[in-house]
């Protein structure tokens, strides 16, 4: 979720819709702002993201005023209406405030306040805290500052918050505990912000706080940092930005791509949350529970998309036969529009997208349903067309994608599916109930393991040196992780523009084997579930005609080491999650080729990140 703040003299409304807009890559399920306007509090807020929100303000707010708080929020669970948007309100109506985290012990403190005469009109946790925080200030008689810092000692959870009280509209409260908020300071005035990029045009002076921190902001008298713990003083620091609006963007990576590999362990966190409960040992998803009966009688699964999402079909094909013994087909959307495809009401098509609007992709969709066939719909863009378009789906959630390479897209798609098949199998009864909480745990770990897997980053930098020069490559995998070969392949086509090839590694030898000599580089998938022997015998042969290798192993693996020129190493997982860990080294090590290359890494000629021509 993405927070925004204004005191000052300026007109807050803009600034915190501006603001907003620039956090919108943190979430755009619902946004929400309250101005104080000289005489009343004016709060708009809605489902949807922060156009939305300007399109209702118009109509039901005045937008003048020089205090005011936003809030754009991004659901990973629970659902995204107008009442659980913020900013949420107190009882009496004075306190208001925004939120991202989540306040663990909330039910028992709600429990607690119901019996002393509060009232809650949404389900969220925020409420709770703005009423908590209005009780302690009435029962202990002291001031907001106060009573927010007591308030918060009696919660257990993570928080970014800023509230105000309408009765003293000269003062805003933050505070932090696990989610980022950053103040700017200007001349008589402060911004409030989860990132400095909605204030970065107005000031360069920022004070980040840490966690267990919070500030009371004061017009006119500045700002005192304190420990929420024992409200002692903390010096606040302020520090001049260098970053300008793009670096801020980019978090301080050189490149949005490079960002979205190191978001991985993130994004795929986000993917499973609220889906994946593994001391329940279920998977719940709407979209899928709501249509079993069109998944268990399905006679197969079409699978249609572009580019890296259909490669991520092509891993869910592995998945989904082996998981839930369903026969799967993977398209290439432009192919199946085109033809006369055999398919009825009993095929059961998921169309995978990033962006939700490929054309292609839609036009197998609309296609598909005219048959009568149920679509099913895994995207990333909250409320694109295909979303719209398809019967049902399951957002993969990994946060805006900018580099037109894709990166996170690819690795939540695969979790997608897997939480889906698995959750068939399950229903089915193709898994053993202890083989599929070993699966749940171990995706679990998934994150952690994509973490190690980044470690590699300086070793692949070196590798990327090595082989920068190379015109051709080979990708080569096995299995679960053939179509990682083709990915692998295609990164490094998009942006250094070096001819590269996936192949199944058995396959090589009717073809490809004829390009290999001494300037070859080989990329070689070959952990150790899988088909390992047998990778290792086609290294081996690579290795008689003097093609360079570079394997990507099992921690802890000798034997390829000893025939390979490199290697490197991912965690060891279940063979069906490995392509989870086995895809990073090869995204890093195309970031790496086209960095060194000079090209421009977020945006290859020729290539865009939306393609809705066909
Ligand atoms: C373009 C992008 C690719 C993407 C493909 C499919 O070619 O450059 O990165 O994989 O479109 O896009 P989609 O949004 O449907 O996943």
């Amino acid at each position: 979720c993405g927070i925004v703040g204004y005191i000052g003299t300026r007109e807050a409304y803009p600034i915190i819709i501006e603001g907003l807009k620039r956090l919108e890559y943190r979430g755009y399920d619902s946004a929400g702002i309250a101005i104080f306007d000289g005489t009343d509090l004016k709060v708009s807020k809605t489902k949807g993201k922060v156009s939305d929100l300007e399109e209702r303000a118009e109509k039901e707010i005045t937008k003048h005023g020089n205090i005011g708080i936003g809030h754009t929020r991004w659901a990973t669970h629970g659902v995204p209406n107008d009442v659980n948007s913020h900013p949420h309100l107190s009882n009496s109506g004075d306190l208001v405030i925004i939120h991202n985290g989540i306040i663990e012990n909330y039910e028992s403190l709600k429990q607690e306040l119901i019996s002393r005469g509060y009232t809650f009109k949404s389900d969220t946790d925020t409420e709770v805290l703005i009423n908590l925080i209005e009780d302690v200030k009435i029962q202990e008689n002291v001031k907001l500052g106060q009573a927010v810092q007591i308030a918060l000692n009696q919660v257990i959870g993570a928080y970014a918050i800023a509230v105000f009280d309408k009765t003293k509209p000269e003062e805003i409260v933050i505070a932090r505990l696990g989610s980022p908020l950053a103040v700017g300071v200007g001349e008589n005035e402060f911004f409030i912000a989860s990132d400095a990029s909605p204030f970065l045009e107005y000031t360069k002076n920022a004070i980040y706080l840490e966690d267990e921190e919070m500030a009371i902001i004061r017009f006119h008298k500045g700002i005192k940092v304190r420990k929420i713990k024992d409200d002692s003083i903390v010096p606040a620091y302020v520090q001049e930005l260098q970053m300008n609006l793009e670096q801020i963007e980019k978090g301080g990576y050189d490149h949005f791509m490079l960002k979205e590999i190191h978001e991985q362990p993130k994004a795929i966190t986000d993917t499973y949350r609220g889906r994946l409960l593994r001391n329940e040992a279920i998977i719940k998803m709407a979209g899928v529970e709501d249509n079993m009966k069109k998944f268990l009688n399905a006679n197969r699964i079409i699978i249609v998309a572009c580019g890296t999402s259909w490669h991520a079909g092509l891993v869910a094909e592995y998945i989904f036969e082996e998981l839930a013994r369903i026969p799967v087909e993977v398209e290439y959307a432009s192919e199946f529009r085109y033809r006369n495809p055999i398919i009825g009401e009993n095929d059961v098509v998921i169309a995978i997208s990033q962006s939700g609007e490929t054309a292609d992709t839609l036009a197998a969709i609309k296609l598909a349903k005219s048959k009568g066939a149920f679509v099913f719909g895994v995207c990333n863009v909250v409320g694109s067309s295909i979303a719209r378009e398809t019967h049902a789906g399951a957002y993969t959630h990994a946060g805006p994608e900018i580099g037109v390479a894709s990166t996170k897209a690819f690795t939540t798609q695969i979790t997608v599916l897997t939480l889906i098949a698995l959750r068939l199998a399950r229903a089915k009864g193709t898994i053993s109930s202890s083989g599929f909480r070993q699966h749940l745990l171990e995706l679990e770990l998934i994150p952690k393991k994509v973490e190690e897997a980044l470690e590699s980053d300086a070793h692949i930098k070196m590798i990327a040196d090595v082989y920068k020069n190379s015109r051709n490559c080979l990708y080569l995998g096995r299995g679960f992780n053939f179509p990682v070969a083709l990915e692998g392949a295609l990164k490094l086509k998009e942006i250094s523009y070096i001819h590269a090839e996936g192949y199944p590694a058995a396959e090589m030898k009717h073809g490809p084997i004829a390009l290999i000599d001494e300037n070859m580089p080989i990329i070689v998938i070959a952990t150790k579930k899988g088909h390992y022997e047998k990778v290792v015998s086609n290294i081996q042969e690579i290795k008689s005609r003097k093609g360079k290798i570079i394997g990507i192993v099992t921690k802890g693996d000798t034997q390829v080491r000893e025939l390979a020129d490199h290697i490197i190493e991912v965690p060891d997982t279940l063979e069906s999650l490995s392509p989870l860990l086995t895809t990073i080294p090869l995204q890093l090590l195309s970031y790496h080729i086209a960095v060194l290359l000079d090209k421009n890494v977020d945006q290859p000629r020729n290539l865009a990140k939306s393609v809705t021509v066909e």
